[in-house]
């Protein structure tokens, strides 16, 4: 199973699992046993279901009846990962912090403008094209569907990714540390299971992204690989592995363990501890547009309903799913 031009280059463990098994990418594998094609409109297809239920946990009826796992969703502040609870990733997204970098600044940007929950539940980025929402969502799709290999990205309306190439800088100002990066990588990584995806191509996708992206001082690395070379280290919290071979600058350290300020006036989607209100997942909403007001506000809106949360965080657990990643 090949993962990714970029993996295949640059990590060798993983070239290593690609080359036992096939040429094909994880991308044209399921989009051709899941929509039947490998065109640009069916990766998309794909990427948006993966994407999306990663995002905002488990919706869409595209769902493996077997699945044993589903997401709870990354727009959350109650996520589990490992043994440890109450991860708030929803924060990041909803402008309550300084977490954004603007310009080499550290600025409050609110991602859940389009819509929020609402049209990712209706398989798009957002309602609106010129939201903050629209753009990283549909970057998403594209950066994803790369580290997939979709070979069809670049036409029928799925775009070349088209965002910043250095991962180091986009997340330079959340300072995030190991339990967030799992628990998103986990999310993206219970949302393929959940549509069919099986564990051994699950696996070399985790440990990728893992060597890629979940640890600080990484060397410059090209992805995608006609990109100029830019750190990837998105873990750069004190807690976080140092990448291997590492030299570790201040273009690979984050603000080197300094949490992101709250923006002025911000109400909170709910400091870490704090209960399971405000968050996105589509679970609970029961396809209600009520968690789509985009305010991350810790209202209450799309509560997460906690034992479907529990059910899936245990067989990931049960799986060994959590280890993996
Ligand atoms: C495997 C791990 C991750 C990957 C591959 C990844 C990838 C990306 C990509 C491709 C973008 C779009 C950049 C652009 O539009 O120019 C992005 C933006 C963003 N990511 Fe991540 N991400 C990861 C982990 C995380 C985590 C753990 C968080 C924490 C909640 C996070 C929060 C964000 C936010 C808030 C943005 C918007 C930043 C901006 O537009 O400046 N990401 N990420």
């Amino acid at each position: 199973m090949k993962f990714t031009a970029v993996t295949a280059a640059a990590l060798a463990s993983v070239a290593a699992v690609s080359a036992q098994s096939s040429n094909t990418s994880v991308c044209d594998k399921y989009s051709m046993a899941l929509l039947n094609s490998t065109q640009g409109a069916a990766q998309k297809t794909l990427l948006t279901l993966v994407v999306n239920s990663a995002l905002i946990g488990n919706y869409s009826n595209a769902t493996s009846a077997t699945a044993t796992v589903k997401p709870t969703g990354i727009l959350t502040t109650n996520g589990t990962y490992n043994g440890t609870n109450n991860i708030n990733l929803l924060k990041y997204f909803d402008g309550s912090l300084l977490s954004t970098n603007r310009n080499g600044m550290p600025s409050s940007v609110n991602f859940l403008d389009g819509g929020g929950a609402a049209p990712l539940m209706q398989n798009k980025a957002a309602n609106d094209m010129t939201s903050n929402q629209y753009m990283l969502v549909s970057h998403l799709y594209e950066y994803f569907g790369y580290l997939l290999g979709c070979s069809s990205l670049g036409s029928d309306g799925f775009s070349n990714y088209e965002g910043s190439t250095s991962m180091a800088s986009v997340h330079k100002y959340m300072n995030l540390d190991s339990a967030e990066m799992g628990y998103f990588i986990q999310e993206v990584a219970y949302a393929a299971l959940s549509f069919g995806v099986t564990m051994d191509d699950v696996t070399p996708v985790g440990t990728a992204l893992n060597s890629l992206f979940n640890n600080k001082c990484g060397a410059p690395q090209a992805v995608p690989a006609t990109a100029p070379a830019s750190s990837q280290s998105i873990c750069v919290d004190p807690s976080c592995p140092v990448a291997a071979n590492a030299t570790c600058t201040a273009d690979n350290t984050g603000t080197n363990g300094t949490d992101p300020a709250r923006a002025t006036g911000s109400s909170s989607s709910g400091s870490s501890g704090s209960s399971a209100s405000g968050s996105m997942s589509a679970a609970g909403a029961s396809g209600s547009s009520g968690a789509s007001t985009g305010s991350g506000s810790g209202s209450g809106a799309g509560k997460t309903i906690a034992g479907g949360a529990a059910a899936a965080g245990l067989l990931g657990a049960a799986l060994g799913v959590a280890t993996f990643f």
